[in-house]
């Protein structure tokens, strides 16, 4: 790291998308051992090298992170993206992390989505929810914020359709429940704030560079 280089920060989203997103940085040459140490309390990691600071926060968090500029860069899955609506710059799609934001329920629901129906919808992500169904489908609907496991609330009563992330979709299939409508792919994205992006140009960009060509390389593997 050059004397007057000042340390680029890296908010990454804890858990799965952390693991894979220091597998990705590895494969373009950037190593970060610490962070390895799964015992570890430790929130802030170090790459001399490359001068950079990589630390792990709860995904909501790191729009908010990149928004204010604490953070340079982040890695954080598209869902959080658009549900927090925060000024930054989106980069690069990572490709890993895939899965489909969607409208689901039990089958019997479909004709409430066909007829705009006044329904209540149960979701982590209201503001997803209430684009969707408000500006995209223009249907009128009560929005009821959950915190996780969304596919109860259609069996329980609480709402006749959710918002949700689908996967496999195991989890929909073993409660009785299925996608009625997608309403958006979904994958994790490297995001930038915007002054750092004209401050730090160079050094973002050869990063941005290295991880495409780390992408693509897996890609013709
Ligand atoms: C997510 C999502 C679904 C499930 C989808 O939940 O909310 O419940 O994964 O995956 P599948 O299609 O492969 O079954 P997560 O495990 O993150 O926990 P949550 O219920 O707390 O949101």
């Amino acid at each position: 790291m050059e004397i007057d280089m000042r340390y680029l920060t890296v908010a990454l989203t804890k858990g799965r998308l952390a693991k894979k997103t220091m597998e990705l940085f590895e494969r373009a040459g950037i190593f970060c051992e610490e962070m390895k140490d799964s015992d570890s309390r430790k929130l802030i990691f170090v790459n001399e090298e490359h001068g950079l600071r990589f630390f792990l926060a709860k995904g909501p968090d790191v729009p908010t992170y990149v928004e204010y500029g604490a953070a340079d860069i982040g890695v954080v899955g598209k869902d959080t993206i658009l549900e927090e609506g925060r000024r930054m710059y989106e980069v690069l799609d990572l490709g890993f992390g895939k899965c489909r934001m969607c409208v689901c329920g039990p089958e019997s629901a479909r004709e409430y989505l066909q007829h705009q129906e006044l329904i209540r919808v149960a979701t982590k992500y209201p503001n997803i929810a209430r684009d969707y169904f408000y500006n995209r489908k223009h249907q009128t609907v009560e929005i009821i914020k959950l915190n996780g496991s969304i596919e109860l609330a259609p069996i329980v009563g609480l709402s006749e359709v959710i918002v949700d992330i689908v996967e496999t979709g195991s989890t929909l299939r073993e409660n009785g429940l299925t996608v009625l409508e997608e309403v958006c792919p979904l994958s994790a994205r490297m995001v930038v704030n915007q002054v750092s992006m004209k401050m730090e140009q160079e050094r973002i960009g050869k990063i941005i560079g290295d991880l495409k060509a780390a992408l693509k390389e897996a890609q013709e593997k």
